[in-house]
């Protein structure tokens, strides 16, 4: 398969949990690995990790014009909000670091931290403030069209 209809597959998709599979077992304890269009269904530009959040924090509160990402729960919980494009919304518990969930344009998302939650996000694109969609209204009013 080439890597652009990789691209067309995953952006015509909906947000879903990815289930990495692991390594080891309890003795040694456990690695999870993922590989471009295997695990993440689109080339990684950049990753970024946030940790330090005080629990119960909301933050995301935001969609993307065209970034993919796949957002990982590496310790501890993530309770994920996402809306799409067609305004369906779902709720991810995220809670091991084994799965992913991935996350398509134009899909806002708000994101409750649990104690200690350290999130880790691979994502399409190189970091674009412009490419962020941080007004809900203007979110509703790009979903219309
Ligand atoms: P933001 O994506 O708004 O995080 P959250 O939705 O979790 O609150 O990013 C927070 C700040 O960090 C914002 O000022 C943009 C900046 N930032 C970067 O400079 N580079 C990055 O790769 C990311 C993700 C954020």
């Amino acid at each position: 398969m080439t890597q652009n209809h990789s691209r067309v597959l995953a952006d015509s998709e909906s947000a879903r949990l990815i289930d990495f599979g692991s390594i080891g077992h309890e003795e040694i304890g456990y690695l999870t690995a993922v590989e471009v269009f295997k695990g993440v269904p689109f080339e990684v530009k950049r990753a970024y990790w946030t940790y330090g959040t005080p629990s119960g924090m909301l933050r995301g509160h935001h969609a993307h014009r065209e970034l993919e990402q796949v957002i990982v729960a590496v310790a501890g919980k993530l309770e994920i909000d996402i809306e799409g494009p067609a305004r369906a919304k779902a709720t991810y518990i995220m809670d091991s670091p084994k799965h992913g969930l991935y996350v398509p344009k134009m899909h806002w998302r708000t994101i409750r931290f649990g104690e200690g939650a350290v999130l880790l996000s691979l994502a399409s694109m190189l970091y674009d403030e412009n490419e962020y969609i941080r007004d809900y209204s203007e979110f509703e009013r790009l979903c219309a069209k």
